[in-house]
């Protein structure tokens, strides 16, 4: 396929909710035009799932890209790596007759130890008991903690220095010494192993080892690949209404998954980043706790949840659907700036007799179609819905703009207009055909 405006460039595909947009197939599509993928934020956190030929593979750590011959893969400063995982997804490849191509790990990026998964799941029984059933939902990857304790400096342990013994252990004593108290509070929630020095020490030492011949400056390779014009394709993780600063706080992860997490998470510049595809499912679902206007607690919900196989790539969980939120779409496309949308499971929608999207919220008596992402406010949200007709035909056959019903159609260029961006793009199945270009401008 041909997709449309972002052929040949360096390529941002960045979600626009609450996560598992699609963006996995995506960038396993784009891949094929491009030499380098580059996951900049998060970490296993994400689930990233691909499909080839009916056959289905769930990376969380490892770049989309990787399944596509030739393409480098790169894992950079911004990603939180929990070497078991990034070890086993590597293996796991290997083991369905897939040798993984070329793979760069910054040595800056941090290192998630095992006291930070367990700290992660203690924060959580805290919060949930504690604070009156507040807690976050995390993945229970050790996300948090592990980029708290970045931020935190002395105690950090980054994948260089897991080649540097005597740094190695100084800072494992360092960071389990500090969290000694909770830990001991809660021994109940917490496996000894996780806080234990010597074997924590011992488990790192191993995963340097393993590690070494990926570890690399991965900003100064990617710097030489943008000036010897290879083109960059960089992969968002979690996604822009989960973002640290601009989502949904506190129900939010602990990055930027947002465009604006590749500066950072990479050390390129703005400059490198030339075109920007956001994601974003036909309908909205989140996985977690927080707050979700649209939300249909009802057998609508469920239909589209199973329908759409709803459940969490990373965990399991059932994910929570409703109806497409423009409201809160207009907005994490505006923050990324995306020059084009991929609009993605509209198979999902077929055979509902009428389709509803929201185009306004009405908090405290007003209306409003301006998101702002203030957790209170969005909690009293009443959706204002504009209901377009159903489409009862199975598009997953459909490979052509012109193989849509009309009222199919008619829903993908409301979602354009609404939001002010071309839809390059609509996905009818995991499948990498299953995929329509529609070539930029085509429905606006
Ligand atoms: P990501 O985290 O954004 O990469 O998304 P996930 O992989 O977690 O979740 C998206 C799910 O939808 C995966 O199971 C995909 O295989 C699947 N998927 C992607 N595009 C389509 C589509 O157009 N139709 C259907 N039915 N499933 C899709
Ligand atoms: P992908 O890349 C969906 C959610 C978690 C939780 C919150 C915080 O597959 O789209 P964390 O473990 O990050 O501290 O959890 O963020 N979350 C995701 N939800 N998809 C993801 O990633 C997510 N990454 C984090 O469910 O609500
Ligand atoms: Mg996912």
């Amino acid at each position: 396929m041909s997709p449309g405006t972002t052929a040949q460039r360096s390529t941002a595909v960045i979600g626009l909710q609450w996560g598992d947009e699609g963006k996995g197939k995506i960038v396993d599509l784009l891949a094929e035009q491009h030499d380098v993928v580059v996951r900049y934020n998060g970490g296993a956190n994400a689930g990233h799932s691909v499909v080839v030929d009916g056959e289905r593979f769930s990376l969380h750590l490892l770049p989309s890209g990787i399944l596509r011959p030739g393409v480098h893969s790169v894992i950079a400063n911004g990603v939180v790596i929990d070497p078991d995982q990034l070890l086993s997804e590597l293996d796991s490849l290997r083991s369905r007759g897939i040798e993984p191509g070329p793979l760069a790990v910054s040595d800056r990026a941090h290192v998630v130890m095992p006291y930070h998964k367990a700290e992660d799941a203690v924060r959580e029984t805290v919060l949930s008991e504690g604070g009156g059933g507040a807690s976050l939902g995390t993945t229970g990857r050790g996300i948090g903690p592990a980029y708290a304790e970045k931020v935190q400096r002395g105690s950090a342990v980054r994948v260089g220095d897991l080649l540097r013994p005597e740094v190695l252990g100084r800072r494992i004593r360092t960071a389990i010494e500090l969290k000694r108290p909770l830990f001991e509070a809660f021994a109940a929630h917490v496996s000894g192993e996780a806080w234990d020095v010597d074997t924590v020490v011992r488990q790192a030492r191993s995963w340097g080892e393993q590690l070494a011949p990926h570890v690399a400056d991965t900003r100064r390779l990617l710097q030489d690949a943008v000036a010897s014009d290879r083109r960059v394709l960089f992969e968002g993780a979690n996604a822009t209404l989960l973002d640290i600063d601009h989502g949904t706080f506190p129900f939010v992860t602990s990055s930027s998954p947002s465009v604006h997490g590749i500066g950072t998470g990479t050390g390129l510049p703005p400059s490198a980043i030339e075109s920007v595809i956001g994601i974003s499912k036909a309908y909205q679902t989140r996985v977690g706790a927080g707050p979700m206007p649209t939300e249909l607690r009802d057998a609508t919900g469920d239909a589209i949840r199973e329908r759409g196989r709803e459940y969490g790539t990373t965990t399991g969980r059932p994910r929570r659907c409703g109806w497409l939120d423009l409201v809160a779409l207009r907005y994490a496309a505006e923050i990324n700036s995306v020059d084009t949308i991929a609009l993605m499971l509209l198979d999902v929608l077929a055979g509902f007799d009428e389709l509803k999207l929201c185009t306004s919220y009405r908090i405290d008596g007003v209306t409003t179609d301006v998101f702002v992402p203030d957790t209170s406010a969005l909690e009293e949200a009443r959706p204002v819905y504009t209901t377009l007709e159903g489409f009862s035909q199975d598009v997953t056959s459909s490979r052509l703009a012109d193989d849509l019903p009309a009222n199919a159609l008619a829903y993908v260029s409301f979602v354009s207009d609404y939001v002010g961006v071309p839809i390059s793009i609509v996905s009818v199945g995991p499948d990498r055909d299953q995929t329509i270009a529609l070539g930029g401008e085509a429905l606006r």
